[in-house]
């Protein structure tokens, strides 16, 4: 099974200030896994870290077997790495089209054309909304729109930090219905959520993090069925 992702041992945080304590992680090729863990123990980072947006201290991050612990953003995109993040995910003063053009800004214009027809498959509220500002979307069509920049530039290794947080459980169900169904399309997902249940129900194995560690991991079935860690975390936001 081919490790999209392995992380050894991972240490990083922002400049000198470490939050991250040495986390192991993997993710197989077509994997979903969720992280969860409560506020501020470092799972925002650990994302950022891997993106090359905070600061990467020590340990080993692979990508596909290769060492790329410490890239930089744009070598780590051109690898088919794409980040969805928790806050200011959108442009707000850009309409739905131009958003979804910033995201491919780098394409030729018949791929960004095709992602865009792709992001309206995925989310026809979208498409309804493509010549409005991003501003006037409601908290759930800002997270399709988010998830389907990200989409555009046709990454094979998707990392999203909250989607479904705030968001009505209508929305809840249908974004991460449709993150689940990038499986299909050969996209491999590393997710941090609060909605634990609702998100591991659809993933193959989870993660529990405190304090910049890992405490926990399983397959999603077992973390689900537990009932310490059912107990703990899994009734937290819901
Ligand atoms: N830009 C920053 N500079 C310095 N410290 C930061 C920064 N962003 C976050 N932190 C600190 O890093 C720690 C971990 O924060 P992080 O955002 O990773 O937690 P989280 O697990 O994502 O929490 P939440 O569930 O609330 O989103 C916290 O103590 C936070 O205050
Ligand atoms: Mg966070």
């Amino acid at each position: 099974m081919n490790r999209v992702l392995e992380v050894r041992g991972l240490e990083g945080g922002y400049s000198s200030v470490q939050i991250l304590n040495g986390i192991d992680l993997y993710v197989n090729e077509g994997e979903f896994v969720t992280i969860i863990g409560p506020n501020g123990c470092g799972k925002s980072t650990f994302l950022k870290v891997l993106f090359g947006l905070a600061t990467y201290h020590d340990g080993t991050v692979l990508h596909n077997s290769t060492n790329v612990s410490g890239w930089r953003t744009d070598r780590l995109v051109d690898r088919g790495i794409a980040y969805v993040p928790q806050v200011d995910n959108v442009f707000p003063s850009l309409s739905v089209r131009e958003n979804l053009q910033m995201g491919g800004i780098q394409l030729k214009s018949k791929k960004l054309t095709s992602g865009i027809e792709r992001a309206c498959l995925m989310f026809p509220d979208l498409e309804l909304r493509m010549s409005d500002l991003a501003v006037s979307l409601s908290g759930g069509e800002r997270q399709m729109l988010a998830i389907s920049r990200a989409l555009i530039s046709n990454p094979k290794f998707l990392l999203l930090d909250e989607p479904t947080a705030a968001l009505s459980p209508r929305y809840q169900q249908q974004i991460l219905e449709n993150i689940d169904g990038l499986r299909s399309e050969g996209i491999s997902v590393l997710l941090v959520e609060q909605n634990a249940r609702l998100s591991l129900a659809r993933s193959d194995r989870g993660y529990i993090f405190s304090a910049g560690k890992v405490v926990h991991t399983d397959s999603a079935n077992n973390i689900l069925s537990d009932p310490k860690i059912g107990e703990y975390f899994l009734g937290l936001h819901q």
